[in-house]
């Protein structure tokens, strides 16, 4: 009787273990891929999200303010910023804080 409980445990555990392995989406935050086109959509207008990449990575700005509407001290979001961040006074050192949604793919 013990054995059988033991191994009913043993079959719950395994088949949680095993959902929880196969519930992550492949689309999780962090992992998306963008083209230069896709990321274009991003570009905090009209209500829509503010994603900038720079050096690859895609990060979002949504919701700070100084990146209202998606527009940063002539920049605006939607793209590759990665050229236009070295110019900044704060250099890259803000990119820490931010969200990184996923990858810009060339
Ligand atoms: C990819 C490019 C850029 C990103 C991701 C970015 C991001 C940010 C963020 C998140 C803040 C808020 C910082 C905070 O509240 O602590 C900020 C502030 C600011 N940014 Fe940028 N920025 C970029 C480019 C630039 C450029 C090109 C300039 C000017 C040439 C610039 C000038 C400023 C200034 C003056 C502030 C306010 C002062 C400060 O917080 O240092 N930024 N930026």
């Amino acid at each position: 009787m013990l054995k059988k409980c033991m191994f009913i445990v043993f079959i719950i555990v395994l088949t949680l273990s095993l959902s929880a392995c196969t519930s992550a989406k492949p689309d999780a935050p962090g992992t998306q891929k963008f083209t230069v086109e896709e990321l274009s959509q991003y570009n905090g207008l009209n209500g829509s999200k503010a994603y900038v990449a720079v050096n690859g990575l895609v990060y979002d700005v949504s919701g700070i303010p100084q990146w209202n509407n998606g527009a940063h001290n002539g920049l605006q979001a939607g793209q590759d910023q990665s050229s236009a961040i070295n110019s900044a006074p704060h250099g890259t050192s803000v990119l820490k804080d931010l969200k990184i949604v996923g990858t810009l793919v060339k």
